[in-house]
């Protein structure tokens, strides 16, 4: 079976409201990743129920039960494997790039180190130390937080329609006439506040076709932490 069939399987037994979970747990099963020791990374290991019994994963319950769904109906793929096509499948369904991501991840069950996700009060130097841990670049942690274009936590009146996938979580970031901190966190307003970061919000918020193409080449590097 190859990831278009994998695709097409997960499309058919999900729904559009599943979206924001799903890519939001694609990130908490990557975003453990250390690259000076190569630990934690993709595995699978966030549909266990000590995992997601973490704060960092409150609310993921519901998407990690989804994923555990899928794979009844995907026994020969790997739970890594479903996770990262079903994100892809997630931002698709949701107006975003086409992400084909491969498959061949390895499963294993082993809780991945604790406290290094992000968290929504950090500033800016805690966030690119993070995400440098992670292997990302500067430009990459502002792509990336162009997911939360997506979600319940957002006002509509930020990002609109919470679930379409468009990049205007940048523009909504630059428009000094919404009233600061609307459904925002402070880890997306510091994008803002650091001339690093700012320009890469300015590139994406005027050229959707940019974020989407970045976007997609990230995600696929998001969905190969410690795997690659
Ligand atoms: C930059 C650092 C990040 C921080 C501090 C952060 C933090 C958060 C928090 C606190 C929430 C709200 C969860 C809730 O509903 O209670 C959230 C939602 C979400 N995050 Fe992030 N996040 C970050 C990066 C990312 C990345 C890299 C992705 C994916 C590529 C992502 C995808 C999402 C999505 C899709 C939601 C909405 C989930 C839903 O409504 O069910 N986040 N994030």
């Amino acid at each position: 079976m190859n990831e278009q069939d994998v695709k097409k399987i997960i499309k058919e037994n999900i729904e559009k409201k599943n979206a924001p979970g799903l890519v939001r747990l694609a990130f908490h099963d990557s975003g453990t990743f250390c690259k000076n020791t190569n630990s934690g990374g993709v595995s699978g290991s966030i549909t266990n129920p000590s995992e997601l019994g973490r704060e960092e994963n409150d609310g993921l319950k519901k998407s990690a039960d989804l994923i555990i769904l899928l794979k009844s109906k995907l026994p020969s793929i790997t739970v890594p494997d479903i996770i990262a096509v079903a994100g892809a499948a997630a931002i698709e369904i949701c107006g975003g790039p086409i992400i084909n991501v491969s498959l061949g991840r390895k499963e294993s069950f082993d809780d991945a180190p604790k406290a290094r996700l992000p968290d929504e009060n950090d500033g800016s130097e805690k966030l690119k130390k993070t995400f440098d841990r992670m292997g990302f670049t500067t430009k990459e942690l502002v792509v990336l937080s162009g997911a939360h274009t997506l979600g319940d936590a957002r006002d509509k009146a930020f990002t609109d329609d919470r679930l379409t996938f468009n990049n205007n979580y940048y523009k909504n970031l630059l428009n000094k006439n919404l009233p600061s901190h609307l459904g925002r966190f402070k880890s997306d307003e510091v994008l803002t506040k650091d001339d690093e970061l700012l320009q890469y919000v300015e590139q994406y918020a005027k050229n959707q076709n940019l974020f989407f193409e970045d976007f997609k080449n990230t995600y696929i590097k998001m969905t190969q932490l410690g795997f690659s």
